[in-house]
């Protein structure tokens, strides 16, 4: 959510911050802007992409190597060239981008403007620029350093701050509190960035900062210290991703080429981890906990949008297999209703960017009452996978494409992992079934691979007769139940065609009402053990006269011949079908919103991270 970049070194820095907020325009596209120096200070922003940035941006006029950057998704006032970061103080000397929200930014605006200053944007950002120039101008023998610390410290909210100052041509000011920024170090020039994207390119070894911590940077040092002016001693961390992993290799979107690379990303998540061929299975990151996993009364599964739903995948298969309870929760909505959570239990956050402010709210929140708190998480450094007292790591590789696609089943690949090892632990399940069960599941990159090769050209197809659809309803049981919710979710998002998912059965108590000749119904038919209910609810659809298309599997003849269209995969155990079975569906929703002429990586109003409440 909103993306930042500075860079301060030897070389063009317009060029080095368009190609970075290029990089992070997923996180936010409302609008961008840069903030770049060279003796005088030149702004160049505005609403719309990082290309209109591009084009404004005119080199002849100044070279600077020195310089901040912003892609934005707006929080306060509409997106328009005025609300666009950077902004600049009354005398226009310094330069703010910002992510995250000033909640007293009404009470500090009131202040300043009886102190003569006058604002032009209707965003929040303007407060931290006129309010450090105000302390830094009117407080007596102050170091800019200090201004930024007394400034910080009246705000009340969430920031990842970069600033510039033409009276402190040789520095990058940072710092953070709930919103992410991290530090590359190159030779003879520095990088910051709001994730590794931008800087992957120039160089591997990143600071990460944490909340209540600011860095001034030059081209060849960086000093770290909390707001509180204590100086700190930084772990210097190697970033493991290649530039190849951040770029969409001939392919036409990433969310394309993210859903195609799931025979790969699940494989990874798997690797090292899984052994088929002795039956176990090692989760390194979880080995200090697993007792208290394995002893826990109940475990509590806190998530947002799709990782939530992969979260409701993981509650059935943990109460299948490890006999363990589960609950899942709408991180935003847990920690706001005193939740029944502490000591001895166990809340496991999921989250693709582990950066969602609801998951780390959650997450806070139950440690503080005393929870043990696990993570699943995709993103190496995230805040959330550095405040969890264990986790494991999806290892699915970055993820572009706004809608999320091989996050998900490399979180419930993650989950599978979890319940067999516990179940094994628990004696639920005997080692000669743990030993099937990761057999089959080392086998599902390979059926991934194969839908994804027999069912690309078909699905494009169907996607051709249902583009101009209005409503779509998805339908699914038990294990596929989830499936349908992110089935509609991945439409709904980039299609913008309004779709609901429902558990196949509920459907006749209210939504089967909306059912006629013009309504298609996804039903996901390929979970054995409810076979023959799904075929019911089916005819059910049929007797109303809606349109079926139906994801089975290749033997399921009577679901073939009661489908308009059937999307056939090949067949795994029940509890792994949502690996399955969710791939035509990303594919689906792919194509319809490309026939509707959507921006499939970056569509209206979202963001990939979500970084506020
Ligand atoms: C859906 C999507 C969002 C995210 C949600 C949680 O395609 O991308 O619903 O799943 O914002 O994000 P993470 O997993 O990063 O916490």
């Amino acid at each position: 959510m909103c993306g930042i970049v500075g860079y301060i070194g030897e070389k063009d820095a317009s060029q080095v911050l368009v190609k970075g907020l290029k990089r992070l325009e997923y996180r936010g596209y409302d609008s961008a802007g840069v903030a770049l120096m060279n003796g005088k200070m030149m702004i160049e922003k505005g609403k719309g992409k990082v290309s209109n940035l591009e084009k404004k941006i005119d080199t002849k006029k100044l070279i600077a190597k020195i310089g901040i950057g912003h892609t934005r998704w707006a929080t306060h006032g509409e997106p328009n060239d005025i609300n666009s970061h950077p902004h600049v103080s009354e005398s226009g000397n310094i330069a703010v981008v910002h992510n995250g929200i000033i909640e007293n930014y009404n009470s500090l605006k009131k202040k300043l403007e009886l102190r003569g200053r006058t604002f032009k944007s209707a965003t929040d950002t303007e407060i931290i620029a006129q309010l450090l120039e105000e302390i830094y101008t009117t407080t007596k023998g102050i170091t800019f350093e200090q201004a930024i610390q007394l400034t910080l410290k009246q705000i009340v909210g969430t920031y990842g701050i970069a600033v510039v100052s033409l009276d402190q041509q040789d520095k990058v000011y940072v710092a953070r509190k709930g919103s992410p920024l991290l530090l590359g170090i190159g030779d003879n020039e520095m990088f910051i960035a709001s994730d590794a994207s931008p800087i992957v390119e120039y160089t591997n070894k990143v600071i990460y900062l944490d909340d209540g911590e600011m860095a001034v940077v030059t081209k060849d040092s960086y000093k770290v210290k909390t707001i509180e002016d204590v100086e700190l001693t930084k772990e210097i961390h190697e970033l493991e991703m290649g530039l190849e992993a951040i770029e969409k290799a001939g392919y036409p979107h990433f969310m394309l080429k993210e859903i195609f690379e799931q025979p790969r990303s699940i494989g990874d998540c798997m690797r090292g981890r899984i052994n088929p061929e002795e039956g176990t299975i090692q989760l390194g990151g979880l080995r200090d906990v697993m007792d208290e996993l394995v002893n826990a009364k109940r475990i509590v599964i806190a998530a947002c949008g799709t990782s939530w739903h992969s979260a409701l995948v993981g509650e059935y298969i943990f109460e299948y297999l490890a006999r363990t309870p589960v609950e899942v929760e709408y991180a935003s909505e847990f920690r706001y209703r005193d939740p029944l959570i502490g000591k001895g239990d166990v809340l496991l956050v999921i989250s693709q960017s582990g950066e969602t402010a609801d998951t780390l709210a959650a997450l806070r929140e139950a440690k503080e009452r005393g929870a043990l708190v696990l993570g699943i998480c995709n993103v190496v450094g995230s805040t959330i996978s550095r405040e969890t007292d264990a986790g494991v790591f999806t290892h699915a590789g970055p993820e572009i494409g706004v809608a999320s696609t091989k996050a998900f089943t490399a979180q419930v690949v993650v989950l599978i992992m979890m319940a067999i090892k516990i179940a094994m632990e628990k004696g639920e399940i005997t080692k000669k079934k743990a030993k099937k069960l990761i057999q089959e599941l080392d086998s599902i990159p390979e059926k991934v691979d194969q839908i994804l090769q027999e069912c690309d050209e078909p699905i494009q197809k169907i996607a051709k007769m249902f583009t101009y659809a209005p409503n779509f309803l998805y339908l699914g049981r038990s294990y596929n139940f989830p499936v349908a919710l992110e089935g509609a979710l991945k439409l709904k998002e980039i299609s913008y065609i309004h779709a609901e998912g429902y558990p196949a059965a509920e459907m006749k108590h209210g939504p089967i009402a909306l059912i006629d000749e013009m309504m298609p119904v996804v039903v996901i038919a390929a979970t054995k053990h409810t076979n023959d209910k799904t075929i019911s609810n089916i005819e059910e659809v049929k007797a109303r006269k809606g349109r079926i298309l139906s994801v089975m599997n290749d033997d399921n003849k009577d679901v073939k011949e009661l489908s308009e269209f059937s999307i056939q995969i090949p067949t795994t155990k029940d509890y792994f079908s949502p690996l399955l079975t969710v791939i035509p569906l990303q594919l689906l929703s792919y194509y319809i919103a490309v026939n509707r002429g959507c921006n499939v990586d970056q569509p209206r109003n979202l963001a990939k991270s979500v970084t506020v409440e």
